[in-house]
């Protein structure tokens, strides 16, 4: 059975627009691909391991090429469950708002932990090679502004980091759905929530 990930960075839950047009988008998913199932991975209530010194260690050791073993290897038990759990998702949603022109501290916490030698890239004699083949993305958002103008565009580092770093990863077929100004009125906040639903219901329908 295929499985989406849905992986959460907003703590809001009931409160949360961007889940408001996530639910739209997993509605129209379910009813397409009903041989699928939805894991939820909420960040805000996950505890996520911290990238300790042993652990960081871990990682100079898997960047030089070697493997990991005695206490680097039980140090690093908890990363790699959680790089795994990333693993056996065959397509991931990430709902996320802008926090400080890019992504709350948890989701870049989930990435430090999952983005890793070895398991996500690797380093080949033509550069990075990513290893998480042929894998869609959705990213859902939501953010208080407007970032359309090409001046306001420059502030947004949500988008972009999140396009590179999966993108290290191999995940380069990303679609991001932004619901925006969320925080400059009520009315023009429900009228962008509904376009950004209408948007999130059709990349539903067109994921195969
Ligand atoms: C800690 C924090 C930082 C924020 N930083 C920004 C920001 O840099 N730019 C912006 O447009 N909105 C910012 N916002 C507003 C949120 O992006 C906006 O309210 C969003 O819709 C919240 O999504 P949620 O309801 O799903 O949590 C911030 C909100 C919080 C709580």
């Amino acid at each position: 059975m295929e499985k989406l990930l849905h992986i959460i960075a907003t703590p809001r839950g009931k409160e949360s627009r961007t889940l408001q047009v996530s639910e739209a988008f997993l509605e129209a998913f379910k009813n397409k691909h009903p041989g699928w199932t939805v894991e939820e991975l909420d960040l805000s209530k996950e505890q996520l391991p911290s990238l300790t010194v042993k652990r960081v260690d871990g990682k100079y050791v898997l960047l030089g090429g070697k493997d990991l073993d005695g206490e680097l290897k039980e140090a690093w038990e908890d990363i790699v469950a959680h790089i795994q759990r990333f693993l056996l998702a065959d397509a991931y949603l990430i709902s996320t708002p802008m926090w400080n022109f890019s992504i709350p501290y948890m989701l870049k916490q989930y990435i430090d932990i999952i983005i890793q030698p070895k398991y996500m890239f690797r380093y080949t004699k033509t550069g990075v090679e990513g290893l998480v083949k042929n894998k869609k993305m959705t990213v859902i958002a939501s953010r208080g502004g407007e970032y359309l103008s090409d001046e306001a565009r420059k502030l947004d580092m949500q988008e972009p980091y999140l396009r590179a770093i999966f993108g290290l990863a191999g995940i380069t077929d990303i679609t991001f759905i932004v619901a925006q100004p969320m925080d400059m009125g009520e009315q023009i906040q429900r009228q962008k929530i509904q376009e950004a639903q209408a948007l999130a219901k059709e990349a539903a329908n067109s994921l195969d």
